[in-house]
């Protein structure tokens, strides 16, 4: 058997990410929470309840299983309706707890990466029509600010919003998140104004802090013709690539807001992108249907043959993070795997997952693309959102009742990757060995 080690540049970024509202638990002042006590809006009707229990202190504990798995990084997010619970109030005791957090980071070795907003707003601010109200973009500025004041000393890596694209898809045109609207109006404003707060939180954080560097954390979905040879499945995907991928990251370098038959000047937002983040999870297969001008001539489905995630949600489909990252390089800046992972309670196929990723990863850097770092989602089993707890991302499982956590294979796996720096052939023949032969042919 061929043995080797593929390893990665000195100083490469290994972490896992999480989100506040997904971890800390007792969130009850943001709109996920108020959702949550919907009935319908949650799988199985299941609540965020103590999630991880981060804000009671678990954080600690975590961060400890983190860094004995070798981890060097940890991305996380400040919860907004915490730091400020209206708008005429700071809270200081809850900044000090991030500060205390940020400080358990450095105290173990870990470089920390901050999202400033992750999917949750707080009460009051849904009460003002949200992402919808153009007032945002001064409140969320103002909220930056308070924050990179009281944390700069320990962060330098920012990420202004989370999946932009996926916050305006489930919320406005799905309907699946809060505010559960289906309204192609109401989208493509909160689509404007996502652009115009990262801008501002771009311009506050580099005021603030200008060897700061900001980024994102974008959903890049690949996106395939059913049919290779077909035009129309390759119209279908274009139209995919350009509204879900493209639109976004574009805008916030060129300074355009760019749709089919639309286009916004945003000058404001030229050239406010530090690093790309990368959310890479898996890829569709598009057959175009003419009856579906909604959906942008698309059928979305994973081929019949695909190695499935627990609930179907995911298709291992790995190639798909080499062009995420080919797609990526088009930016010309410095990349970060900001999330990767897939919903595996038996922990029967992420080893596989992880390396097959981690070898796309390593073939771009070997290409000179510039990714300086990977966050694997997640570190403990966390709250997915309106999936619930049905879906178990972590590398630890967790009770949620006890709060007890195990640790999976996987996370041996992780640890040793993170140590070596690299991926080894002894760690894919211990943990993966039916995928031997395709990493390390002969
Ligand atoms: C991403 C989210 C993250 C988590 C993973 C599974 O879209 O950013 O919070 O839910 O999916």
């Amino acid at each position: 058997m061929a043995q080797a080690t593929f390893y990665f540049p000195r100083g490469f970024l290994w972490g896992t990410a999480t989100s506040s509202h997904q971890v800390e638990g007792n969130n009850m002042n943001n709109n996920w929470w108020a959702w949550e006590q919907e009935e319908g809006r949650i799988l199985n009707g299941e609540k965020s309840g103590l999630a991880c229990d981060w804000w009671g202190g678990r954080w600690r504990e975590d961060l400890d299983r983190a860094a004995e798995g070798h981890q060097n990084a940890h991305r996380l997010s400040i919860e907004w309706s915490r730091v400020q619970p209206t708008p005429e109030r700071w809270d200081e005791d809850a900044i000090d707890r991030y500060r205390e957090i940020m400080r358990g980071l450095h105290g173990r070795d870990m470089t920390p990466l901050v999202t400033l907003h992750h999917f949750s707003d707080p009460i009051w601010l849904a009460e003002m029509g949200g992402w919808e109200n153009s007032a945002v973009v001064g409140y969320f500025s103002k909220y930056v600010r308070k924050v990179v004041e009281a944390l700069q000393e320990y962060v330098n890596l920012w990420v202004t919003i989370n999946e932009p694209n996926i916050l305006v898809l489930l919320g406005y045109v799905y309907g699946r998140f809060p505010p559960g609207k289906k309204n192609m109006s109401a989208a493509l404003q909160v689509l404007i104004n996502l652009v115009r707060a990262h801008a501002a939180a771009y311009h506050a954080i580099h005021e603030i802090q200008p060897q700061a560097r900001v980024g994102t954390a974008y959903n890049y979905r690949g996106f395939q013709a059913h049919k290779s040879w077909s035009p129309l499945d390759n119209t279908a995907v274009n139209l995919h690539s350009k509204v879900f991928n493209d639109a976004f990251p574009r805008a916030i370098t060129q300074g355009v807001l760019r749709l089919p038959f639309f286009r916004k000047h945003i000058p404001e937002a030229k050239a406010t992108l530090d690093f790309l983040g990368i959310n890479y999870y898996t890829k569709d297969n598009i057959s175009f249907n003419l009856l579906k001008p909604k959906e942008l001539f698309g059928d979305k489905f994973y081929p019949e043959d695909a190695d499935l995630s627990d609930t179907g949600f995911i298709a291992n489909r790995p190639t798909g993070m080499f062009e995420a990252l080919k797609w990526g390089r088009g930016y010309n800046l410095p990349m970060i795997i900001t999330e990767n992972g897939v919903e595996d309670a038996d922990d029967h196929m992420r080893p596989r997952f992880i390396i097959q990723h981690v070898h796309q990863v390593w073939r771009a850097v070997n290409f000179n693309y510039p990714i300086k770092g990977y966050f694997h989602w997640t570190l403990v089993d966390n709250f997915e959102w309106e999936r619930g707890w049905t879906q178990r991302f972590g590398l630890w499982d967790l009770d949620v009742k006890t709060q007890r956590r195990k640790k999976r294979p996987s996370a041996d796996l992780y640890a040793q990757i993170c140590l070596e720096n690299g991926l080894a052939s002894h760690m894919v023949a211990k943990y993966a060995p039916e995928i031997y032969a395709k990493i390390f042919p002969e």
